[in-house]
């Protein structure tokens, strides 16, 4: 750690009712700099602690309305002045009550009268320096914190733009694909959002929304491209877009949202979905938002196999299958946001091809 550059021309706030200590402190510091604003009333000096920040406060013990400990804890105890450092002034150095009374409000000294102009000037200097490499501390602790959570957040795009080349090489990514994808994401939001969760964890599956069908790229075309009903054995490969998609985000490290939702969007509320049987919470939080944002999206679109349903049909159908296919408590927020639904959906639609490429949702 760098050497603190120490300076003197600190601003200190003197708080005594006694106006002769008063005066005395002020003439201890002033003609070395520092700058000395001084209060004889507790209330009114905490008030402008708050509104100037000074670098140190020195306060007598014996203050009113509030003591010097009870001023001491009041700074302590508010976020943004806890690292101001406090030093109290009290009477009677044989006072061991004093002294332990001043640690318990986490003064961090204690001088005593009559107090010595050279003593109180190393205190102070002493707790001004303290201070300095704490907010160095404090100032580099939250440089990395950022650091990290960017690198982080450069880890998580890097892991969908490669998942998003990989899909575009192995050509699953039409145009109408690119839209279920987007739609299936801001759905999700949606849910999660509306299920009161933070910000950061409803964009974290906003995101990786995107990745449920990623399994999909270890599909041949002759499945994925097939416009007539699927063998048994065909459709048994096909579910299997859940495990390989796990399978691939496990290996990418990717984030454990990104892999519930690749493994378990499929799965039932009941129990009878896929690959693992998995019921009502036992079954991911992001697994059960994507599931319904996706099956909503493959109801409201065209599809090789079959012309879309209109949005309060497929509104009707969701709501039929409560307990059984979704989560109640997620289509309770799906009912109250559909609004949402329909402007996302406008917005994202379809070019009028129908897809060939892709069978999300009640198909997959
Ligand atoms: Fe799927
Ligand atoms: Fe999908």
């Amino acid at each position: 750690m760098n050497q603190v550059n120490f300076v003197s021309s600190f601003n200190i706030m003197v708080l005594s009712d006694d106006q002769k200590l008063a005066v005395q402190l002020e003439a201890y510091l002033k003609p070395f700099g520092y700058m000395v604003t001084v209060s004889g009333n507790a209330l009114e000096g905490l008030d402008q602690i708050r509104a100037n920040r000074p670098d140190l406060v020195l306060a007598d013990i014996a203050l009113t309305p509030l003591t010097g400990f009870e001023l001491c804890r009041s700074i302590k105890q508010d976020p943004g002045l806890k690292n101001t450092p406090v030093i109290l002034v009290a009477g009677n150095y044989s006072d061991v009550d004093q002294k332990v009374k001043a640690l318990s409000v986490d003064a961090d000294d204690i001088i005593y009268r009559p107090v010595h102009g050279g003593e109180l000037r190393a205190r102070l200097r002493a707790s001004l320096r303290l201070k300095a490499y704490v907010q160095q501390v404090l100032s580099e602790r939250q440089r990395l914190e950022e650091m990290v959570s960017k690198r982080t957040r450069e880890i998580e795009e890097m892991t969908v733009g490669l998942v998003a080349a990989l899909e575009k090489a192995s050509s699953l990514n039409d145009d109408d694909t690119g839209n279920h994808i987007q739609r299936v994401c801001l759905y999700s939001a949606v849910l999660a959002q509306g299920l009161g969760m933070e910000a950061e964890q409803v964009e974290r599956i906003r995101l990786y929304a995107s990745l449920h069908d990623v399994g999909k790229v270890g599909l041949p075309d002759s499945i994925l491209k097939k416009t007539g009903k699927l063998t048994e054995e065909e459709h048994k490969q096909m579910q299997a877009h859940t495990l390989l998609g796990h399978e691939l985000l496990v290996t990418a490290h990717a984030a454990p949202e990104a892999q519930s939702i690749a493994l378990y969007h499929h799965e039932w509320y009941d129990g009878s979905g896929y690959p693992t049987g998995l019921s009502a919470d036992a079954i991911p939080i992001e697994a059960r938002i994507v599931c319904l944002a996706d099956v909503y999206d493959a109801l409201t679109s065209d599809r090789c196999y079959r012309d879309a349903v209109n949005p309060s049909e497929a509104a009707r159908m969701i709501v039929d299958d409560s307990n059984s296919h979704f989560d109640p408590t997620v289509i309770n927020v799906f009912m109250r946001n559909h609004s949402h639904f329909l402007a996302i959906r406008n917005r994202y639609k379809n070019r009028g091809v129908k897809a060939t490429a892709f069978r999300p949702g009640l198909h997959g």
